[in-house]
């Protein structure tokens, strides 16, 4: 196949879990920017037709889909919605993602319910969708999916116990959908944000007093980094520029796992 356009993306259809705001809202932007149209899911309805209007607003076609990703009948009618409204499903970008309640807690004083929560909408959540998304792609005879992992999916992390294994099996289930379904024509890949100033960032700065302490100093670049500059490698891997890359890990971290 013959490499395409560095993110050109004209004529697809993507797919947003998580796209109300942060970095799955500038992904839904950049993907549009790209030509895609954009299925925006979430279960933050209010803001994720936000993101829909901030889509048509620069031109684009976009519609908002209200899905948990912890329910697998809400992940089989989010990628139905993607068939019904724009007729296809080309590429998926698997971004639902929450803390800990109590982030900061050592292993051994975590509650049990935070850790089901967070392994529940992390990694089952990313489980249920690249079912349902590979089922339909291989009917499409193939596409692109990235899943969003994290910094704390290559190293330990003592103060995010539940999210570092969410974060680390997210990375696991790239790989083992990358081999199990290349032959089909479908890549798989995830990327790996560092600190990226959106309301998560916020809410771990306030409770994890060593993150707050290093949102400029901890990264070679000196500074934490935007939404956009995750989105960037997300349609690069969604396109067809990125066609001989799957089952990687793509940390976009300013350097911080340097
Ligand atoms: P955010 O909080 O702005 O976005 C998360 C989105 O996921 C929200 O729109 C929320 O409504 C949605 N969501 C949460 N649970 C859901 C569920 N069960 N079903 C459907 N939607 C759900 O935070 P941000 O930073 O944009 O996070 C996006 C992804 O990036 C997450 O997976 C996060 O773990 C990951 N990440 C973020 C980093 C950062 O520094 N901001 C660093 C590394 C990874």
């Amino acid at each position: 196949m013959a490499a395409g356009a560095a993110g050109d993306l004209s004529g697809k259809v993507a797919l947003v879990t998580g796209g109300a705001t942060g970095i799955g809202r500038a992904t839904a932007l950049e993907l549009s920017r790209a030509g895609a149209a954009v299925m925006v899911a979430d279960f933050n309805s209010a803001q994720g037709e936000e993101t829909v209007r901030l889509v048509r607003d620069g031109g684009g076609r976009a519609a908002f889909v209200r899905a948990d990703v912890n329910s697998e009948a809400d992940v089989a009618a989010m990628v139905q919605a993607a068939f019904d409204t724009f007729g296809a499903l080309h590429c998926a970008f698997n971004n639902a993602g929450i803390l800990e309640r109590h982030s900061g807690t050592l292993l051994a004083d975590l509650e049990k319910d935070d850790w089901d929560a967070v392994l529940a909408t992390n990694l089952t959540g990313v489980f249920l969708c690249l079912k349902h998304e590979i089922r339909a792609m291989m009917r499409l005879g193939g596409g692109s999916i990235v899943n969003t992992s994290s910094i704390a999916g290559l190293r330990g992390t003592a103060a995010l116990p539940s999210y570092g294994v969410s974060k680390h099996g997210v990375i696991s289930l790239t790989r083992s959908a990358a081999q199990g379904y290349g032959s089909y024509g479908i890549r798989v890949n995830a990327v790996c944000p560092g600190l990226i100033e959106t309301s998560m960032l916020d809410e771990l700065a306030e409770k994890v007093p060593a993150v707050a302490a290093t949102l400029d100093s901890g990264q070679p670049l000196g500074r934490p980094g935007q939404p956009p500059e995750v989105a960037a490698a997300v349609v690069w891997l969604c396109s067809d520029a990125a066609s001989f890359v799957t089952g990687i890990a793509m940390a976009v971290d300013g350097g911080r796992t340097a």
